[in-house]
């Protein structure tokens, strides 16, 4: 019996992200998760939600670690974690109407970041909807100095991550046809950002 993934961090934000999901995802939503780590979070957004389809996925290398926690909540709307890497030309044949994904710009490089919005600007369905959760830096400066210390400590791990500039991350997501709708200052010092794609 292998241990499950665990983030004590997704324990945490887990509720609060939650309040925000149920304000713009709507039943029959088919919502595509990027970087679905633990599987914690679609675990408890689908068991919350259960009248939308949540489809996780995560690189290689995670993602059956991710199936782990995912076979073990046996959720009739949450199927097995697909492998997606953002780099990758195609994601998946599937069209979602909801792409999430937490904590996931700062770990990939900037290159990678331009992917993701890439491939979510090729994914999504027309009047889409994308939430984004994680730390940002807001005209250069950090919302707090323990996320300056984060982005120390992710670049002397990895010199290629770190916590993403807003005006960057919002100028990718313009050229992906999306306009942002919120941007929410969530506990810990994170936001969380909602685009709509246009119709
Ligand atoms: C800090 S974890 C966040 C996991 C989870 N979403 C959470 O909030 O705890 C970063 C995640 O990004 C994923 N990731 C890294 N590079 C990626 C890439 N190129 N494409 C897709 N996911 C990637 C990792 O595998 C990992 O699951």
């Amino acid at each position: 019996m292998h241990e499950l993934p665990f983030s004590q961090a997704c324990e945490n934000n887990k509720h609060i992200i939650l309040e925000i999901l149920e304000r713009h995802l709507k039943d029959g939503d088919q919502v595509l998760e990027l970087a679905g780590g633990t599987g914690q979070h679609c675990v408890h957004f689908a068991a919350n939600l259960p009248n939308l389809h949540w489809q996780s996925s995560d690189i290689p290398s995670n993602v059956d670690n991710l199936n782990l926690r995912l076979a073990d909540a046996k959720l009739a709307n949450l199927p097995a974690a697909i492998t997606i890497d953002v780099n990758h030309p195609v994601w998946s044949s599937d069209r979602p109407t909801a792409i999430f994904s937490a904590n996931s710009l700062h770990i990939m490089s900037a290159d990678s970041v331009e992917n993701f919005f890439k491939g979510i600007g090729e994914a999504l369905q027309a009047d889409g909807t994308l939430i984004v959760y994680g730390p940002f830096k807001y005209a250069g400066e950090f919302t707090s100095e323990s996320n300056e210390g984060f982005d120390r400590w992710l670049k002397d791990r990895d010199p290629a991550s770190g916590v993403r500039d807003f005006e960057r991350v919002s100028k990718l997501a313009t050229k992906a046809n999306l306009t942002l709708i919120e941007d929410n200052a969530m506990p810990a010092n994170n936001q969380l950002l909602v685009w709509k794609k246009s119709k």
